[in-house]
């Protein structure tokens, strides 16, 4: 992807999540399942969970509020913000209306974006593409998720793997060659029975059974897709930058099964050294498990200015997203 347009790249992030942490034996008092089964099978051993009252907006303004301190920017500077979600405030109006009133971005257009786990990545390459056109120079890309409130809390399959929270980074023009390099986005709507959450016209007649407004999901058929999906996925990324998986310093995955993480790591030879993993501490956080996985690695400054950077997820849909990018920002 060379051209005269502008490089666009991460200028900050931040993370949130909320306090209240429910552990894999906190699960076991709930339902027939045990730490043993989850540890081994997921990698998750806790997850933080939002109060009831807590809606997805305000774990959304936490993080950020952190993201713009950590990119120097005020919110009034803010051209647009992208919220991927799938558990926003309401269907109506967006949750990003919501973060923008509470930022008081009095100068954002603001839009969610509707691509379950792989939202992030779409949300982050639609921010690209204002910025090398020049029309924005600022923008504000949030993956948030209150998924507590959408679980069957009876049911073992499903309650066991998610978690809440926020993860958000500032977009702008970098130096030339840095940024987003390329990328890959995809979706397989033949899917749409395998994952999603049972509301709507479409979705509570889906899946015969599913409490209205909680998830459903054939967790081995998503798994199948999952780890065929990633791997192709970052290939035609890296293709598209014109690299191969050697050159890859850090893959920074979705974070739904630690088992489908290292099989997208295997696929690029890449040592789990260089892979980011925080499944254990907050588990599957949809839209958000990207952009916190990926704001938690930089506020440790694990990346260097110049390190190529790949993140990749999958959700529902069924949808796939991946990205290059070279680290433009000069951490610690
Ligand atoms: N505790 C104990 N046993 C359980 C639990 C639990 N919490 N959940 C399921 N089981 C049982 C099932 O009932 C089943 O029992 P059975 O064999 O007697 O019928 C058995 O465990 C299932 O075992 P496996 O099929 O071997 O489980 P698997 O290794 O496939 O792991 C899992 C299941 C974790 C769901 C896995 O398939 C997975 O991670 N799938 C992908 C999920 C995913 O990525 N979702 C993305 C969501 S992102 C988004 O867009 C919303």
């Amino acid at each position: 992807m060379t051209s005269t347009t502008i490089d666009a790249g991460v200028l900050g992030t931040g993370f949130y999540v909320p306090e209240r942490i429910l552990t894999n034996f906190d699960l076991e008092k709930m339902v027939d399942t045990s730490d043993e089964w989850i540890v081994e099978r997921t990698g998750i051993h806790e997850r933080h969970i939002s109060a009831k009252d807590v809606p997805a907006s305000e774990l959304a303004y936490q993080a950020a509020v952190r993201a713009l301190a950590d990119a120097h920017t005020k919110p009034e500077e803010v051209d647009l913000i992208i919220c991927a979600t799938l558990t926003g405030d309401a269907v109506c109006p967006s949750t990003a209306s919501f973060i923008q009133d509470k930022l008081g971005a009095v100068n954002a257009a603001a839009f969610d974006l509707a691509a379950a786990c792989s939202g992030f990545v779409y949300s982050s390459t639609v921010a690209a593409q204002f910025i090398k056109t020049g029309t924005y120079r600022r923008v504000l890309v949030i993956g948030v998720e209150v998924l507590s409130k959408f679980l069957d809390w009876e049911d073992r399959n499903t309650c066991v793997l998610f978690g809440d929270g926020a993860g958000a980074a500032v977009y702008g023009p970098v130096e030339k060659g840095f940024g987003i390099l390329g990328f890959d986005l995809g979706s397989d709507g033949s899917g749409t029975g395998a994952l999603g959450i049972a509301s709507g016209d479409r979705g509570r007649a889906l899946v015969e059974g599913q409490k209205q407004n909680c998830v459903y999901m054939n967790g081995a058929e998503v798994f199948k897709f999952a780890v065929r999906a990633m791997g192709a996925t970052m290939k035609r990324s890296l293709e598209r930058a014109g690299m191969e998986p050697k050159d890859v310093d850090w893959l920074v995955p979705h974070q739904a099964n630690i088992r489908i993480i290292q099989s997208a790591a295997k696929r690029l030879a890449l040592p789990l050294e260089k892979v980011i993993i925080n499944i254990g501490k907050y588990g599957n956080v949809p839209a958000a498990s990207i952009p916190m996985a990926l704001a938690e690695a930089a506020g440790e400054g694990r990346f260097r200015k110049g390190d190529i950077v790949v993140l990749a997820g999958f959700g529902a849909g069924l949808t796939w997203a991946s990205c290059i990018m070279r680290w433009a920002k000069e951490d610690l």
